[in-house]
């Protein structure tokens, strides 16, 4: 496993509290995204969640770049297994400056994700953990998602209540 010290990261590691390293297993460690992470199985993860074709290593750096560029906004987290260097689990949380609120921040989280074999083993919570720290650390006043209703019961289980609807019109 490489150290955060010998990776190039999306965000600053000290977001993540280390109450939520403990909480993980021994063998695993949750961490800022970093920009060569295609190769260490991040699309494999992705894939549960729907169709996850991969980026080229160059596409996946320039993405990543752009995400680090926009200041204070993309902040994604991988649980990564030590023993093979490999991505078990991925999340999201977008960052939405509002004028409303006076001036206020909303906390938008996206694509959970957890390999097949590590399912059930609380890493979901502990990403879902990981991200709402990062959102209140950041000033976030609410965190907001969508999801299936068969993902109901977990986001309950992390502590959240069902609030109107998803609406979508795709291009
Ligand atoms: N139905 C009922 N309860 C559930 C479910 C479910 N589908 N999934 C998890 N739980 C419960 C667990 O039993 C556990 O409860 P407990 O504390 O009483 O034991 C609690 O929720 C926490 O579960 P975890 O072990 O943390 O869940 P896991 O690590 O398996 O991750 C996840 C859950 C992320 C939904 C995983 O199953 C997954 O990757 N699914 C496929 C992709 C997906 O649907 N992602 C969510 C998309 S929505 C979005 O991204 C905003």
């Amino acid at each position: 496993m490489q150290t955060n010290d010998k990776l190039d990261l999306l965000f600053d590691p000290a977001l993540i509290p280390s109450s939520i390293q403990d909480q993980l297993g021994s063998d695993l460690y949750l961490r800022p995204l970093a920009s060569d992470d295609n190769k260490r199985g991040h699309f494999d993860v992705l894939s549960v969640l729907t169709a996850a074709p991969q980026l080229s290593a160059q596409s996946y750096k320039d993405t990543f770049h752009e995400l680090r560029a926009c200041a204070n906004t993309y902040f994604i987290v991988v649980i990564v297994e030590k023993a093979t260097d490999k991505i078990v689990g991925s999340g999201s949380i977008i960052i939405e400056r509002k004028l409303l609120r006076s001036a206020g921040l909303v906390g938008h989280i996206e694509d959970i994700a957890v390999s097949k074999s590590m399912q059930g083993r609380k890493l979901g919570l502990r990403i879902i953990n990981a991200l709402e720290e990062i959102g209140r650390t950041r000033g976030c006043y609410k965190i907001i998602l969508d999801c299936s209703d068969k993902n109901i019961p977990f986001y309950e289980k992390c502590g959240f209540k069902h609030k109107e609807f998803q609406m979508v019109r795709y291009m």
